[in-house]
């Protein structure tokens, strides 16, 4: 006889994670066939060509280097006033927009979407995601009696959808006071997709009117969890310039990760900011974040916090950073551009990659290619559309052969 105890909404089945558990798969494989025979293109984090974890030295030298009690002790909940500090300039460098600005302390990218999603959405209300975007999302929307809907990221041209983008904003604002839509840029995961410069002038100009017009609040949350691996400080930062002067009920929120930035992916720490041209507004963001960090998680990681506000407060250190940061850059793009290049010389269908960790290739039945590639250990993730491959995971010759092999199986699958 079966026996529940758990109250119902948090009655969820018992799911293995899908990146898991095709790595598990991939592991098995290494066993039986050795490393070189397997290509395993599952995992989101950067790894050297031998399939180890690539780990930021200075960063690591850095935690490592702290006194015990800076590590030990609890931080401020809000995070500590230099980490908070530290990550404005994180977030911003060169493109600071003139606009009030606050920041409290996240375990990681995770903790601010699950700020935004509690703090700025009614129970019911929906938020608006591209078709294309990273699980969690909706497993935080889930688990905070909140919906998701998704607009199509991309049109019969794979440029940015904006007329889909558009209209599901104007569909949300009609039914919701409030619309919360993220935006997972520069370096989009799956896709690698960055908004220019013009479309977000075009997203911020046509949000503006919309709250201007309809009395309505509109919250952009710009996830850059990949922002230090999406190209120099202008194509990567130019657009936070159009963040100023926007009217007081159109609040974009940022979403900052130490994970990939700092290879602090276990560290669990980040940063939500807000940017809005009213005092007030910024005000009641900062309260509501730190009053929902007591109530959820009480404080962030003080050695990670500390990290970070050293490597700002420090150019030596900071410049010794985004030395060792750029060879990571630089072999990501490698690896990215050696798969780009293949998949248009074989001929395989992929949507616009600018930057970050993975590459995604639209088609029909992705489960049923992705379970092919398996036979022919090569190891990624099905999504409903299309498969995401993680270059990031994979060294360059490996890129250039999954292209080649991908391109083979869907062929072989889809006739
Ligand atoms: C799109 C996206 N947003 C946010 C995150 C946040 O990650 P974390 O909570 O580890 O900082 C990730 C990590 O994989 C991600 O892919």
């Amino acid at each position: 006889m079966s026996v529940s105890v758990v109250a119902p909404h948090s009655k969820r089945p018992a799911e293995e994670d899908k990146v898991f558990a095709a790595n598990g798969r991939a592991q098995e494989a290494i066993k039986k066939y050795g490393a070189d025979q397997v290509i395993n293109s599952t995992i989101g984090a950067l790894l050297e060509d031998d399939g180890s974890l690539s780990v930021m030295q200075t960063a690591m030298q850095e935690l490592k280097n702290l006194p015990d009690a800076e590590i030990a002790a609890y931080a401020p909940i809000a995070g500590l006033p230099d980490f908070l500090e530290a990550a404005k300039t994180a977030v911003f460098r060169d493109f600071r927009p003139d606009a009030y600005i606050r920041a409290v302390s996240t375990p990681g990218g995770t903790g601010g979407l699950r700020h935004a999603v509690w703090n700025y959405m009614e129970p019911g209300d929906t938020m608006l995601v591209p078709d294309w975007f990273w699980g969690p999302y909706k497993t935080i929307s889930a688990e905070h009696g909140r919906k998701m809907t998704t607009f199509s990221l991309f049109d019969g041209k794979k440029a940015f959808n904006m007329a889909s983008f558009k209209a599901k904003i104007q569909e949300l604002a009609e039914k919701q006071e409030r619309v919360l839509v993220i935006l997972n840029t520069p370096a989009h995961n799956p896709t690698g997709y960055s908004l220019t410069d013009e479309e977000w002038n075009e997203v911020l100009t046509f949000l503006t009117n919309v709250v201007e017009h309809q009395n309505k609040k509109i919250i952009v949350y710009v996830d850059i969890a990949y922002i230090d691996f999406a190209g120099d400080m202008k194509t990567s930062r130019g657009f936070m310039k159009q963040f100023e002067g926007l009217p007081a009920n159109l609040l974009v929120l940022i979403g900052y990760s130490m994970s990939k930035a700092f290879t602090f992916y276990g560290l669990r720490s980040g940063a939500l900011l807000c940017v809005s041209s009213s005092e007030e507004v910024a005000e009641e963001f900062a309260a509501s974040a730190a009053f929902s960090s007591r109530g959820v998680w009480s404080n962030g990681t003080r050695g990670a916090q500390k990290v970070l506000a050293n490597v700002y407060n420090n150019a030596e250190l900071l410049e010794k950073v985004e030395d060792e940061r750029s060879k990571f850059v630089d072999l990501m793009f490698d690896r990215a551009r050696a798969f780009v290049d293949e998949a248009s010389d074989v001929g395989l269908e992929i949507f616009p990659y600018r930057a970050g960790f993975f590459i995604t290739i639209p088609c029909e039945n992705p489960a049923k290619v992705a379970e092919e590639l398996e036979k022919e250990n090569l190891f990624l993730l099905a999504l409903s559309n299309g498969l995401r491959f993680a270059a990031c995971a994979v060294s360059k010759e490996k890129c250039i052969l999954s292209a080649r092999l991908i391109k083979q199986v869907i062929d072989k699958v889809n006739g």
